[in-house]
């Protein structure tokens, strides 16, 4: 079976485990109080190019997303984000939880990206002020998207100076955010704080760490809520030294970045063949920009298929496809193989 379920699905990067390892002798002090966690900020600053970064070490991406929110927003704040935003469509409601009945709402357009006019025009028709509406308090940007899309760094620039012209602060879901530098080829400040973005999901467990992610905050005030705020939610744990030191070496020598690069190579070359199998009734339905397509093709083909591929079934005729940091050339062009083979004999 090929998998291309998820990057989930993926195993701990060698690099990991041998930091893991490395972080495995000795004792150090609990919650934080370690080398380990003290040079994480260091390593945060110098990969972000930001003096004062902090880093908040969290075991998912659901924690980093709804803890970076909650110490974001007003109990009667609105997020505004995609409606195809995890927040919203995945994480159970955690962001309204930790952030005491703040709500989200959606905000359109197309790719999955937030658009700027409809951003305009929402906030144009909130009654600021009035207790009786929710009051939008965050803009949250999902990079790279649900639907694996990529804001520009100037589209993000433009997006956060509509939501600061009304106070806002601007969140990123960087669950896959190796991916969107990688294929970007910009610095990390240029999709972050340069950009107007005051505090990142920083993913790493998609992309080779053992349940290991960061929130890494570029807003002091929302880095002094997330001291309790973390604790409170149980994310402060005992053994941190092991979640930094994975992030650390994550962030270090671009290990992030070299294996983002790699799912996104194995998914262009995956898409590239795809999109070769149009005469066939096969479509991409999204842009492919980094380690994730969206494909439509008859549900026979997609039958026959899934006894080989392992694969999100959308619907009857289409599928999700994400490759990782573990995918080989091998994979893909043995998944290329079977689409074409399903689609000429189904067709
Ligand atoms: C865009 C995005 N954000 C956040 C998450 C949440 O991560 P976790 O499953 O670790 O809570 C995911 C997971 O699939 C995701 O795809």
């Amino acid at each position: 079976m090929i998998e291309l379920r998820s990057d989930n699905t993926a195993g701990v990067a060698p690099e990991i485990l041998a930091a893991l390892q490395a972080a495995n002798t000795g004792s150090a002090l609990a919650y934080g109080g370690d080398d380990l966690t003290a040079h994480l900020h260091d390593v945060v600053r110098t990969v972000f190019e930001h003096p004062t970064a902090r880093a908040f070490p969290v075991t998912s991406g659901t924690a980093a997303n709804s803890l970076a929110l909650s110490a974001s927003t007003p109990p009667w704040g609105a997020v505004l984000c995609h409606p195809s935003a995890h927040i919203v469509t995945a994480e159970g409601g955690a962001t309204s939880m930790y952030g005491g009945g703040a709500v989200m709402q959606g905000v359109g357009g197309s790719h999955a990206l937030i658009d700027p006019e409809r951003l305009r025009s929402a906030l144009d028709k909130v009654r600021w002020g009035d207790p009786h509406e929710s009051q939008p308090s965050v803009l949250s940007l999902t990079l790279p998207s649900d639907f694996g899309t990529l804001y520009r760094p100037d589209e993000i620039a433009v997006l956060t100076g509509i939501a600061r012209e009304r106070g806002m602060r601007v969140h990123v879901d960087g669950a896959r955010i190796a991916n969107a530098v990688a294929a970007l080829g910009c610095s990390p400040a240029d999709v972050t704080w340069r950009a107007g973005v005051d505090v990142l999901s920083l993913g790493a467990t998609k992309n080779g760490a053992l349940s290991a992610e960061a929130i890494v905050v570029f807003d002091d005030r929302i880095a002094d809520e997330l001291v309790y705020r973390t604790k409170r939610a149980g994310h402060v744990t005992s053994k941190m030294r092991f979640q930094s030191a994975q992030v650390t070496a994550y962030l270090t020598d671009e290990l992030w970045l070299r294996l983002a690069a790699n799912s996104n190579q194995r998914m262009a070359e995956l898409a590239t063949e795809l999109a070769s199998l149009a005469p066939y009734g096969v479509r991409l339905q999204e842009r492919v920009d980094v380690n994730m397509a969206f494909v439509e093709l008859p549900s026979t083909a997609i039958d026959a298929l899934a006894s080989e591929v392992l694969f999100y079934r959308m619907s009857d005729t289409s599928a999700r496809l994400v490759t990782s940091w573990q995918t080989t050339a091998e994979d893909v062009a043995a998944a290329g193989a079977r689409f074409r083979e399903a689609v000429t004999r189904t067709g």
